[in-house]
């Protein structure tokens, strides 16, 4: 029995990765070049290329539970719909899917996703997490180091960002256990936090000023496509943003079913060479 991990190298993936070898499961990580770091086996799997859908299961005839980890597109559903066809007709029991907090079952992007697998005669988990802690120390840390600032159309919006380490924690017993717990936990990280609480944060652990920048949804939209992101895309992170601010991540904390115990001022002191200038 094998464990398939898609968007295997990713942040989501990568302590998940760490827990599924430390409990001895076979697991295999899936990305575009098949590369991954040691001792974790790879395999070549793009969400893009249909030819890529059999190889996992070419190179292992046993996998029969798979994470899924969308690409970065917004019209997901197709290749998401296809690879999980191949999958079930390749005899895969359970999908554990990397789903977002606001995001209920039928919704846009994995929601979509969530609604398909409800319509299979397969065991899911759709894992919906509020946003994650290392957003600051990958996507946004080019921003914070060279202006100094996190920028956001959040607004005064609280987020309960959280740990990737606790959100594999529920994905691992997802993955693992005779009988799933939850089938579409909302996790949360300990607390409830705006940006400019988080710049502050940032701010006293790394000893230099960091501002939070409040910026419109047009502002916000060019710096995201600038930054490379498709433009359909770059249009859901700003709505996204403009739900935090009008209070959707504090109600979606209200209900949560999973409260993470990693905090981020932790995480802040634990990765501040991320954030060092040189002087
Ligand atoms: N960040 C947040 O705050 C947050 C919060 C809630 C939900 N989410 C959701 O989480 C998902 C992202 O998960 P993540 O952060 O764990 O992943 P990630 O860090 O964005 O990593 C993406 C992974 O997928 C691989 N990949 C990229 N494009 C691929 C393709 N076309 N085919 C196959 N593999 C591909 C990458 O490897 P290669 O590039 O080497 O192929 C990498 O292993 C998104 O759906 C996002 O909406 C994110």
């Amino acid at each position: 029995m094998t464990i398939l991990l898609t968007g295997g190298t990713g942040k989501s993936a990568t302590p998940l990765a760490t827990l599924l070898l430390e409990a001895k499961q076979s697991v295999v990580l899936a990305n575009r070049s098949g590369r991954v770091p040691e001792p974790f086996e790879g395999v070549r799997f793009d969400w893009l290329d249909p030819s890529t859908y059999t190889i996992p299961f070419d190179s292992h005839g046993d996998i029969d539970r798979i994470y899924l980890v969308a690409p970065g597109i917004l019209d997901m559903f197709p290749p998401m719909k296809a690879f999980i066809d191949v999958a079930v007709q390749k005899g895969v029991k359970r999908f554990v899917l990397m789903s977002a907090g606001v995001l209920e079952m039928g919704g846009p992007a994995m929601g979509q996703v969530h609604q398909y697998l409800n319509t299979l005669n397969v065991e899911y988990c759709a894992l919906r997490p509020s946003w994650f802690f290392e957003n600051f120390t990958l996507e946004y840390a080019d921003r914070i180091n060279s202006h100094n600032d996190i920028f956001s159309g959040a607004e005064d919006g609280q987020v309960g960002y959280v740990s990737t380490e606790d959100i594999a924690e529920v994905a691992f017993k997802a993955l693992v256990d005779d009988v799933i717990e939850h089938n579409n936990p909302v996790i949360v990280g300990p607390e409830l936090l705006s940006y400019d609480k988080i710049a502050e944060m940032l701010t006293k652990v790394l000893g230099r000023k960091i501002t939070h920048t409040r910026l419109t949804g047009d502002k916000l939209k060019q710096l995201f496509f600038a930054q490379g992101m498709p433009e359909d895309y770059a249009d859901m992170m700003v709505t996204l943003d403009s739900w935090v601010a009008g209070g959707a991540e504090q109600q979606l904390y209200q209900r949560s079913d999973v409260v993470g115990k990693r905090t981020l001022h932790a995480f802040f002191e634990a990765n501040t060479e991320v954030w060092r200038i040189e002087d």
